[in-house]
This record gives C-alpha cells, sequence and structure tokens, in this order.
C-alpha cells in the first residue's frame, strides 16, 4: 500500500517539477480564465482545502475526539497526501503557464515548496532518520584496526618509506576504489585511513542532512500559511475584476 503510495505521489511530483517549466515551450494567455480552466482553478483550490482536515484531526481536541474513531489519522494523513498533490496539479494546469502577476507567481511557487517539502517529509526524512548506528560502530571499529596498524608501522623505519608520496593523491584513488596501496603494514594504514576518513565524511554529511530535514516539516507548516493567504487574495483579485467567461 505503502509503495503504491510512494509510486503514484513521486510521478505527479514529477510531471509537478517538471510541469512547472512548460512556460518555456507554451503559454496560454486565456485558459485561465476560459471556463475550463475555472473548471481546473476551483477543482485545485477545493482540494487544496481538504489537507487542513488532517491538521484540525491531529491538532484540534474536539476533532481528535469526535472523529478519529471513524478514520484514523494516518488515513487522514493518506488523504492528505493525495488531495495536496492533486489539487496542485489542476492548479498548475489552471494557469496555462501564464505566469505574469507577482500574485500569480507567488501563489505557484509557495504551492510546489509545500509539495516539495511535503514530499521531503513523507518520503526522504525517514531515510536520513535510519539509525547511524552500524556506521558509528564501524568507525570505532576502522579507528582500532589503524591505531594497532599504525603501531606495527612505528616499530620500523623501513616500512615507514612505504608511505604514499602524494597522501592526497592516494586517498582520492582509493576513494574511488583504485587503490594501488600494496599488503605492506604501509600499504594497509594507508588503506584503513583513507577507510576512516570516509565514514567520518559519510557521518558528517549524515547529521547535516538530518538537522537540515528536521526543519522540513517547520518549512512545510509556514509555507502552507504563506499558500493559503495568496490563495484567498487570488481568489478575491478573481472576484474582483470580475469572471471573465461570463457575458
Ligand atoms: C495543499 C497542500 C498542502 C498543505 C496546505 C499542507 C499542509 C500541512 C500542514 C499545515 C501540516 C502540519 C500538520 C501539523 O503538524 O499540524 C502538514 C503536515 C504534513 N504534510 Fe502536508 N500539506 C499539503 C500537501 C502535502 C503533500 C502533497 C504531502 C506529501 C507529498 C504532504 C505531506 C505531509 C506530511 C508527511 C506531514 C507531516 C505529518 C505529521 O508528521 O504529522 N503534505 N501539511
Amino acid at each position: 500500500m505503502k509503495n503504491r503510495e510512494r509510486f503514484i505521489v513521486s510521478s505527479i511530483f514529477a510531471v509537478l517539477m517538471f510541469g512547472w517549466l512548460g512556460f518555456l515551450l507554451h503559454v496560454s494567455s486565456d485558459f485561465a480564465g476560459s471556463g475550463l480552466g475555472a473548471v481546473f482553478g476551483i477543482s485545485g483550490a477545493v482540494l487544496m482545502l481538504v489537507p487542513l482536515v488532517y491538521v484540525f484531526m491531529k491538532r484540534i481536541p474536539f476533532f481528535k475526539e469526535h472523529f478519529i474513531k471513524y478514520v484514523s489519522l494516518q488515513t487522514w494523513l493518506t488523504i492528505h497526501i493525495y488531495t495536496g498533490i492533486v489539487g496542485a496539479l489542476l492548479a498548475l494546469i489552471h494557469t496555462g503557464h501564464k505566469y505574469n502577476s507577482p500574485l500569480g507567481i507567488a501563489l505557484t511557487a509557495t504551492m510546489l515548496l509545500v509539495v516539495v517539502t511535503g514530499y521531503v517529509l513523507r518520503y526522504l526524512t525517514p531515510f536520513v532518520n535510519l539509525d547511524m548506528k552500524d556506521k558509528l560502530l564501524l568507525l570505532q571499529t576502522a579507528r582500532g584496526d589503524l591505531d594497532s596498524a599504525w603501531g606495527v608501522l612505528e616499530k620500523s623505519a623501513a616500512e615507514k618509506k612505504g608511505l604514499p608520496k602524494a597522501p592526497l593523491l592516494t586517498a582520492g584513488l582509493d576513494s574511488l576504489g583504485l587503490s594501488f596501496a600494496s599488503d605492506s603494514p604501509a600499504g594497509q594504514v594507508t588503506t584503513l585511513a583513507v577507510g576512516v576518513a570516509d565514514l567520518e565524511y559519510s557521518i558528517r554529511t549524515h547529521e547535516l542532512l538530518k538537522r537540515w530535514f528536521a526543519r522540513a516539516l517547520t518549512a512545510h507548516i509556514v509555507l502552507s500559511v504563506a499558500m493559503y493567504a495568496l490563495l484567498a487574495a487570488h481568489i478575491a483579485a478573481g472576484i474582483y475584476f470580475g469572471l471573465r467567461w461570463l457575458p
């Protein structure tokens, strides 16, 4: 079920991520204001209101108490995701790639960013939150091995001469899997040192990503508040300036 959801949502996500660039090839100056364009716009806006139900269910005790027993929070989250992303797709079609007004551009950009942060939260954050325990354990073992290999090397001046003359180049080639290190103690120290450095780099990158992804929910919430404000202004402007397809 989760795989099917991931596949469907990722496919629509890909269409959205490339779709907005369609203005480079095609712009329709009157589609958004036409009858069909309005159907896409109104359906998109209505669908984009549905994700709010999940927020109410999660945050408002009254809704939690009375409605969760009929439909679980998990199901509401799935509905949140589908309606949010399909709503965004319909809204993007509604634009006809006409990005003329600052309000329209801001609304489209904010909507896409809401989808991007939602996608990150749902499908990418779980990978980053995977335990680092294995990597840390491996690093501890590799450091221990490096210490003992270095201990052997230190005892022999002749062996020390076997250390690479261009350590950076050797480390770079080793990282690419092109190892020229021999089986001698110097070669072992080189290989282990490269392994330890690679692991340390990977752990630091992992921690950095974890910190960045932890901010995804805050970004998703702030952007969705901005999106609803812009959507309200867009609808108000549409009504104020008239529905152009009406006689
Ligand atoms: C119109 C579009 C959307 C709006 C306005 C919206 C809004 C929100 C808000 C306000 C929250 C915070 C809930 C809370 O903690 O109170 C939230 C959570 C979340 N949203 Fe969205 N969202 C939209 C679309 C999406 C999409 C398309 C996805 C996925 C592809 C998504 C995935 C998520 C996830 C995973 C959470 C966190 C759930 C949790 O941990 O409680 N959202 N969304």
